[in-house]
């Protein structure tokens, strides 16, 4: 199964994301996660993507297309399928997806598009919280550790935020990412292939609509 995830910046792709790999096997490719990577490690190509995502600006799409690429033409995605979170993110990157997936033998089965109303979309992000040695996402208060400080799924007791949930980062984000969804939602809508959720219930009431979703594929 190959997926895509959408959605404004704090509806819930990753939280989502989490659950969904772990019931239907496919791999999470998240582009924020390669970029926070580069980013730590110190790459070139993350120096690069830190004077973008430090503004709250998408990264160039010759780059994003580049790793996208590189990532799905490797052979764990063709034996397990994908979950793609974050990408594409403007309509050059959906009609570059559209090349790499027929070069690539794949086809798209869904695209789940999580919507929320922006109003609660700062709140969330400014409530997150991340396991740093897993990844797993929290919120305070909606998704706290069962155990105080300790992740849920890995134990570890170290947490951290995003350097790019910044208040005024967080408008841009979500101003440039309103912006560019719409052609590319209209682009999958036209294809058959978007299936709306609301985001604006529980983690676990959104969960559960999108398992009904992907159980029926
Ligand atoms: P990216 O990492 O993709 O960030 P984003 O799209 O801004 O989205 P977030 O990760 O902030 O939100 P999310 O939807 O995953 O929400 P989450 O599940 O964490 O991208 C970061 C940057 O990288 C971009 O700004 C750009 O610069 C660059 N970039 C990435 N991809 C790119 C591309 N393709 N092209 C160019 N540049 C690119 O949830 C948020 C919080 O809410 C959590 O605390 C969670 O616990 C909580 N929560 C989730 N669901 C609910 C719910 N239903 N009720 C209550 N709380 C909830
Ligand atoms: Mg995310």
């Amino acid at each position: 199964m190959n997926l895509l995830i959408m959605g404004l910046p704090g509806a819930g792709k990753g939280t989502q994301a989490e659950t969904i790999v772990r019931d239907y096997g496919v791999l999470h490719v998240s582009t924020g996660d390669m970029f926070r990577a580069a980013m730590a490690n110190g790459t070139e190509m993350g120096k690069l993507a830190k004077s973008f995502i430090d503004k709250g600006e998408l990264v160039p799409d010759e780059v994003t297309n580049g790793i996208v690429k590189d990532r799905l033409g490797e052979d764990d995605i063709r034996a397990h399928g994908v979950l793609l979170d974050g990408y594409p993110r403007t309509i050059e990157q959906a009609q570059a997806l559209d090349a790499m997936l027929v070069d690539l033998g794949m086809k798209l089965d869904a695209v789940i598009n999580i919507d929320v109303d922006p109003s609660v979309l700062v709140g969330r992000i400014s409530g997150r919280f991340i396991c740093k040695k897993c990844g797993a996402t929290y919120n305070k208060p909606n998704k706290m550790p069962k155990v105080a400080d300790t992740c849920d799924v890995c134990g570890s007791h170290e947490f951290f935020q995003r350097d790019d949930d910044k208040p005024e980062t967080v408008a841009n984000r979500i101003e440039i990412n309103t912006k560019q969804s719409a052609p590319i939602l209209a682009h999958y809508r036209e294809a058959g292939l978007v299936h709306d959720v609301d985001g604006m219930h529980s983690i676990e009431e959104t969960t559960r609509e999108i398992k009904g979703i992907l159980d029926a594929i």
